[in-house]
C-alpha cells in the first residue's frame, strides 16, 4: 500500500491507485465543489489512511457528503447499516436522522470496535447509534425493522444474501443503497474472480426485482440506490 508515512498527501494517491476508472482530477474538482467534511470525519478518514488496515474502504469525502444528503433528504426514523469499519459512512448516514430516530450499524471486525465507539462518542451521537459486533449474517433475521434507509457495505460475496434478509424490512418507499458495486470497473472484464462475480450478480438480482426501482450511481466505486415500490 503505497504511502508516504504521513497523513497529508496519502488518501489522493489510494483514490487514484482503487478508483482509477473514474479520472482523478474529475473526482478531485467534484471534491472541491462539494460542501467540506466536517472536522471529525476528517480525522477519521486521516486516522484511518494512516493506521487502519484497507483504508480504501472508507466512504471518504465525496461518497460520504453524498450519503449525508441522501439521509437528509429521507429523514429516516430508523438506518440500518451492513459494514461499519472506522464508523466514517455511519456518522454521515446519522446526520440526517429524523428526531428520536435511531441508527444500527453492523460489522464482525472486533480490532476496531473500540475505535468505533470512541467516535460514535466524540459525535455525540452515540445515544442514537447501535453500534452491534457480529457477523451480519446472524443478526439480521432478527432485526426487527422496519428500517426507511439502509446500506449494504460489508463483504460483496453475501450481498445478494444480505438483500434477501433486509428487503421485508424495507418498507413501501423506503430506500437500499449498495456501495461498490462497479467494483472497480471489474464488473465489465471477462474474466471475473469471486467478489466480481457477486457484485454482477448482486446488480442481476437487483434487476430482476419488481418490487424495487433503482439506479446504479457511478460515484467513487459505484452506488446502487434501490427504491422498494
Ligand atoms: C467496506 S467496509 C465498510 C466501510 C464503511 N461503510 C465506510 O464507508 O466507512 C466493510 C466492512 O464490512 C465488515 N464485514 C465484512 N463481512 C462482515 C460480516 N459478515 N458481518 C459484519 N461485518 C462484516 C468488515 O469488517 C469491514 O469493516
Amino acid at each position: 500500500m503505497p504511502h508516504d508515512g504521513t497523513s497529508q498527501g496519502i488518501i489522493p494517491i489510494l483514490t487514484k491507485v482503487c478508483m482509477d476508472f473514474i479520472q482523478p482530477e474529475i473526482n478531485r474538482y467534484a471534491e472541491q465543489y462539494t460542501s467540506p467534511e466536517p472536522p471529525l470525519l476528517d480525522r477519521i478518514n486521516h486516522e484511518t489512511y494512516k493506521s487502519v488496515h484497507m483504508p480504501r474502504m472508507l466512504s471518504g469525502h465525496l461518497q460520504g457528503r453524498f450519503l449525508s444528503m441522501i439521509s437528509k433528504m429521507i429523514s429516516p426514523h430508523a438506518i440500518l447499516e451492513i459494514g461499519t469499519y472506522t464508523g466514517y459512512s455511519a456518522l454521515c448516514l446519522a446526520e440526517g436522522l429524523a428526531t428520536g430516530g435511531k441508527l444500527i450499524t453492523l460489522d464482525n471486525n472486533e480490532e476496531l470496535e473500540v475505535r468505533v465507539r470512541n467516535y460514535f462518542r466524540e459525535s455525540g451521537r452515540e445515544k442514537v447509534i447501535d453500534f452491534r459486533l457480529g457477523n451480519a449474517l446472524e443478526i439480521l433475521p432478527d432485526l426487527p425493522g422496519p428500517f426507511d434507509l439502509i446500506l449494504i457495505d460489508a463483504d460483496k460475496e453475501n450481498y445478494g444474501r444480505y438483500y434477501d434478509l433486509v428487503i421485508d424490512k424495507v418498507p413501501s418507499g423506503g430506500f437500499i443503497l449498495a456501495d461498490n458495486v462497479l467494483w472497480s470497473g471489474k464488473v465489465l472484464k471477462a474474466k471475473a474472480d469471486k467478489d466480481t462475480r457477486a457484485v454482477r450478480e448482486f446488480n442481476e438480482k437487483v434487476k430482476a426485482d419488481e418490487r424495487v426501482e433503482q439506479v446504479l450511481l457511478p460515484i467513487r466505486d459505484g452506488i446502487m440506490m434501490i427504491r422498494k415500490n
